[in-house]
C-alpha cells in the first residue's frame, strides 16, 4: 500500500549515495594495505577529478623521490606538480580557497628547495615536503593522511 511512494524514496537513497560518494576522497581512507591496483580503480561513479588524479600521481612521484634520497641519489620530481595551482577538484571550492592556495605555494616552494638542495640535506628537505602533504590535508582532506604518512 505504500507502492505510490517507491519511486520517491528510491531517488532520495540514490542522492544520499551519491552525496557519500561524492565527498569519498577526503572524508574515507582507503585501506593502505589494499593491493595498489585496486586502489587505483575509481570509486566515484562521475569519474575521479583532475586533482585527485594529480594527488596519486604526487604520491608516486614523492614516493618515487624519497627511494632516490634512500640510494644517496639527488632527487627530482618526474611529475609537474605546479598543475596542483589548477587541476579541477572534485570540491572546486576547496582548491579555489585561500587555504589551499597557501598551502600549495608552500608546498611548490618546498619541492623546489629540495630539487634545488644539496644532497646531504635531501632526507630532512624531503620531510618538509610531507609535511607541507600534511599539513594541507588536515586543514582541508582529513581522508588520505594515513596513506601520506607512509612517505615519512
Ligand atoms: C594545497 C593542498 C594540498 C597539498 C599540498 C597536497 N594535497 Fe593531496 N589533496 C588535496 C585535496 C583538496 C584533495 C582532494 C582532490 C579531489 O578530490 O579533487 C587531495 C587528494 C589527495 C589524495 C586522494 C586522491 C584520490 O584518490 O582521490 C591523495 C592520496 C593525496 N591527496 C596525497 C597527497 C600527497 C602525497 C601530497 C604531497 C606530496 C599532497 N596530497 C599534497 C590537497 C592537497
Amino acid at each position: 500500500m505504500f507502492y505510490h511512494r517507491t519511486p520517491f524514496h528510491s531517488f532520495a537513497i540514490l542522492g544520499l549515495i551519491a552525496l557519500a560518494v561524492y565527498g569519498l576522497s577526503c572524508t574515507t581512507e582507503a585501506s593502505a594495505n589494499e593491493d595498489p591496483s585496486v586502489k587505483k580503480a575509481s570509486l566515484n561513479p562521475n569519474g575521479d577529478s583532475e586533482l585527485a588524479l594529480l594527488m596519486r600521481a604526487m604520491y608516486d612521484d614523492a614516493a618515487q623521490m624519497k627511494a632516490a634520497i634512500e640510494r644517496g641519489e639527488q632527487p627530482a620530481p618526474s611529475i609537474d606538480h605546479e598543475k596542483m595551482l589548477t587541476a579541477h577538484a572534485t570540491e572546486p571550492e576547496k582548491a579555489a580557497s585561500e587555504t589551499y592556495q597557501t598551502w600549495a605555494q608552500t608546498y611548490l616552494q618546498m619541492v623546489k628547495a629540495l630539487e634545488t638542495g644539496e644532497s646531504e640535506h635531501a632526507p630532512e628537505l624531503f620531510q618538509n615536503v610531507v609535511n607541507t602533504c600534511m599539513g594541507c590535508h588536515s586543514d582541508l582532506c582529513p581522508g588520505p593522511k594515513m596513506r601520506i604518512q607512509h612517505l615519512y
